[in-house]
C-alpha cells in the first residue's frame, strides 16, 4: 500500500511539551525564569558554548548582537543575498549598509573568496548563514574575518544540531544565533538563542534584551528588598517567555531523535534523487553534517518558468512544496545596490524544497518522490 502524502511541514509538539507548558502556566511564573535559565545552560552545553542567551527570535537576537558591538552608520555588513530576508533585514535595523556575497554553488552556502572580494575599507562584519541546515565553511570565513579584524555572525537560525567535521553549530564562530521559529528543527513557536563563549558579550547582551537592566527578573527575585535594579544603558525587551523556555528544554531533549528522523527522510530522497535526470539532490561537503531543516532540490535546466510549473503540478497532485531559499536583493529595499550575483540567481530560480519534517516516515518520502517522478519524468 502507499503512503499517504504528507504536510510540507510541521513542528514536532507532543504531550511531553504540553506537559511543560501546562507546568510553567500552573507554576505562576510565566515570564523569564528558571526554565529560560535552564534552557540557555542545557542549549549552550548541548552547542558547545559557554553562554547562552534565550531571546524573543533570530531577529532580535542577532540585532542585539549588531548593537553591542556598536555597528550602526557608515558600517558595511558582508552578508549572502540567499537567505531568509531577516539576516539583510537586521544589518538596515541598526543602520549598517548590507554588502552582498555571491554563494557557492555546489552548497548555495556564502562563498569565502566572495567574502574577500567584497571587503572594502568600511567592511565591518560578516554574517555567515548555515543556510537549511547546511554549515557553510566557518573554518575558512573565520580566517578571514580574523586577517581583516572583522566581526563574525554565524546565522545558526536553521542549523541546531547540524555538524561541521563533527563539531555542533554554535561552537565554531564567535557568536551565532539560533531561531526557534515553528519550522525549525526545534520550536518555541517563535524564539532565539545566542550562543558564544564571550563573556563580555553575553553580559552585554543579556542586558540589552531585558531594557538595559543590571538584574534579571530572577536575580530581584531572590534580591532582599531594598537590592534596587540600575539602568546603565538603553536597551529593548528581547525577553523569552518561562512558558517557551519549559517547551524549548523538551524540544532540545529530543533533538538527536528528531534529527534521526529527519535523516531517515533526506536518505530516502537522496536515494531516489540519484541519477535523476531532471533533479539534483542538495549536495553536502565531506565533513558536513546537516541537520535537514529543510530539503532542496534543483533542476539541473530550465529556469524560473519550469520551477513554477513544476511546483504548480505537484500542488495539483497533492505535494505541498515553497520555492527554495529567497533573493533578498531582489526584494525592493535591497535591489538597487546588488552586484552581480549569477549563482545566487540560478539557486534563486531553480530551488523547490520538498515536504521535510520530523513526522514523515521514509515511506512518505517515496510517496512524495512517485509524486514527482510522474511530474518530472
Ligand atoms: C537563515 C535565517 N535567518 C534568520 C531567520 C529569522 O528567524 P526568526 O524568525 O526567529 O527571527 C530565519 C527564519 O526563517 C532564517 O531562516
Amino acid at each position: 500500500m502507499t503512503a499517504s502524502l504528507p504536510v510540507f511541514s510541521r513542528p514536532s509538539l507532543g504531550p511531553l511539551e504540553a506537559a511543560a507548558a501546562s507546568e510553567a502556566v500552573l507554576s505562576g511564573w510565566v515570564a523569564a525564569g528558571p526554565h529560560l535559565q535552564a534552557f540557555e545552560e542545557a542549549f549552550a552545553a548541548r552547542c558547545g558554548a559557554q553562554f547562552g542567551i534565550g531571546v524573543s527570535s533570530w531577529t532580535t537576537g542577532a540585532f542585539l548582537v549588531l548593537k553591542a558591538w556598536g555597528l550602526g552608520h557608515g558600517a558595511e555588513v558582508i552578508v549572502p543575498s540567499l537567505t531568509f530576508i531577516a539576516s539583510v533585514n537586521v544589518i538596515r535595523h541598526v543602520g549598517a549598509r548590507p554588502v552582498f556575497a555571491d554563494i557557492d554553488p555546489l552548497t548555495f552556502n556564502i562563498d569565502p573568496a566572495a567574502i574577500e572580494a567584497a571587503i572594502t575599507p568600511k567592511t565591518r562584519a560578516i554574517i555567515a548563514v548555515d543556510q537549511i541546515g547546511l554549515p557553510c565553511d566557518m573554518h575558512a570565513i573565520r580566517a578571514i574575518a580574523e586577517k581583516h579584524n572583522l566581526l563574525l555572525l554565524d546565522d545558526a537560525a536553521c542549523a541546531v544540531g547540524s555538524l561541521n567535521q563533527g563539531r555542533p553549530v554554535g561552537s565554531l564562530a564567535p557568536v551565532s544565533v539560533f531561531s526557534l521559529h515553528a519550522r525549525k528543527v526545534i520550536t518555541t513557536g517563535e524564539g532565539g538563542m545566542i550562543l558564544t563563549d564571550d563573556a563580555e558579550l553575553a553580559e552585554r547582551v543579556r542586558r540589552l534584551r531585558n531594557q538595559g537592566m543590571s538584574l534579571s527578573a530572577l536575580e530581584r527575585h531572590n534580591a532582599g528588598p531594598t537590592t534596587f535594579e540600575s539602568y546603565p544603558e538603553i536597551g529593548y525587551n528581547a525577553r523569552m517567555t518561562d512558558i517557551q523556555a519549559a517547551v524549548g528544554n523538551v524540544q532540545l531533549a529530543r533533538l538527536d531523535d528528531l534529527i534521526t528522523a529527519r535523516s531517515a527522510v533526506a536518505d530516502r530522497y537522496n536515494a531516489r534523487l540519484a541519477g535523476h535526470p531532471l533533479l539534483m539532490a542538495p549536495h553536502a561537503p565531506e565533513g558536513m553534517t546537516p541537520n535537514w531543516q529543510s530539503y532542496q532540490v534543483t533542476l539541473k535546466q530550465g529556469g524560473l518558468a519550469q520551477r513554477n510549473a513544476l511546483m504548480e503540478q505537484l500542488h495539483a497532485a497533492g505535494v505541498g512544496t515553497r520555492r527554495g531559499v529567497m533573493p533578498s536583493h531582489r526584494e525592493g529595499p535591497y535591489a538597487e545596490s546588488a552586484p552581480p550575483l549569477p549563482h545566487t540567481e540560478f539557486a534563486a530560480d531553480c530551488c523547490i524544497l520538498l515536504p521535510m519534517h520530523a513526522e514523515m516516515t521514509p515511506a512518505q518520502a517515496d510517496a512524495v518522490m512517485d509524486v514527482v517522478d510522474r511530474c518530472a519524468p
